[in-house]
């Protein structure tokens, strides 16, 4: 029996660290709440600036703290792994990395997750919580959403912009789990974290949310502006109108059912955050790749699979590819 196999205990579960795979804003923001009691993975290139010797896997940093509103940067001693040496069971894992990396870096960490791991993911779009399901059957999943505003001025140094609400359900629930895990695991994130609602039906929201970025986050890339200026031109607006009409004839056949009539819900989002670049701006004025494919690209997928074609979408993402953005 491998180290990884042993059977944990609730007192085992409840002491154990938590670790964060993506070391990004979000992944910061977790890491300070949790400490001293979490451990931000990094791969190799990464753990080798913090030290100078490569063959330990576990070493102490600091992580700075910063709220808008308040210019002293707080800080917190913070404990980096290195992805590839960690070997340790990981027992409670939440994962911030982008959509589209998250399966691969999951499988970077395959070999020392415990059978009985909790894996909450937390990021944008849909398609990437489908596809660790697939992969990882044997372990207890949670997804998330959150409207928690925060970015990184440099590698663990992270800014809270916008206070917000994470939401979290249940997404796979492993029948090798013991039945204390998810209250612990509940509890800790409710004591420790950002302000946490559980929910028991965490799809609707997640769904919710896919809508709204799909109809806006693409749309600020193509025409380079803010969340607001969507509002500003009569063409940006009607772009946004017909986004969300498609995206609710699409929800529609799904038979998902929406609280507010999207265009309603999507301009205000837009008035709310009419100051801010959308993530997929951020992601696309810096050249990284963007997480469309699991924003448009899974509405547009999915469609297909229902025999719907849906014009406004595929227009949006043909003009965008034109434009280099992925
Ligand atoms: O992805 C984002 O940036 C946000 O979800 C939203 C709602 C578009 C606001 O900027």
């Amino acid at each position: 029996m491998t180290k990884t196999n042993v059977p944990s205990s609730p007192e085992h579960f409840q002491t154990a660290p938590w670790f964060i795979l993506g070391g990004g804003a979000m992944g910061c923001l977790w890491a300070y709440d949790l400490a001293p009691n979490s451990i931000i993975l990094v791969k190799p290139e990464r753990y080798l600036q913090y030290t100078n010797d490569p063959s330990t896997a576990l070493t102490a940093t600091k992580l700075s703290y910063q709220k808008t509103s308040q210019n002293i940067p707080c800080i917190r001693e913070c404990r980096l792994a290195n992805i590839r040496s960690y070997s340790s069971p990981i027992l409670k894992l939440i994962v911030t990395t982008k959509a589209q990396d998250t399966l691969s870096a999951l499988t970077a960490i395959q070999h020392t997750l415990h059978p009985q791991a909790h894996i909450l993911l937390l990021q944008n779009g849909m398609g990437s919580q489908q596809a660790v399901k697939e992969q990882f059957p044997m372990h207890t999943l949670w997804c998330g959403s959150t409207t928690q505003g925060a970015y990184t001025t440099d590698f663990l140094h992270v800014v809270h912009a916008g206070l917000g609400q994470t939401t979290i359900g249940p997404w796979h629930t492993s029948s090798d789990t013991h039945p204390h895990f998810s209250a612990i695991f509940q509890q800790q994130l409710i004591t420790y974290g950002q302000q946490v609602t559980f929910i028991n039906e965490i799809q609707p929201l997640l769904w919710q949310k896919l809508a709204i970025n799909a109809c806006i986050n693409g749309l600020t890339v193509l025409f380079e502006c803010k969340n607001g200026e969507l509002l500003t031109s009569p063409n940006r607006l009607k772009w946004v109108e017909k986004l969300c009409q498609e995206t609710e004839q699409f929800l529609d056949n799904k038979q998902i059912a929406l609280t507010t009539p999207l265009f309603q819900h999507v301009c205000h989002v837009l008035k709310q955050t009419a100051e801010n670049y959308s993530s997929t701006y951020m992601d696309a004025t810096h050249q990284r790749p963007t997480e469309l494919m699991y924003i448009n690209g899974f509405i547009l997928s999915e469609a297909k699979q229902l025999g719907l074609l849906l014009p406004s979408h595929t227009a949006l993402m043909v003009q965008l590819a034109q434009k280099g953005i992925f």
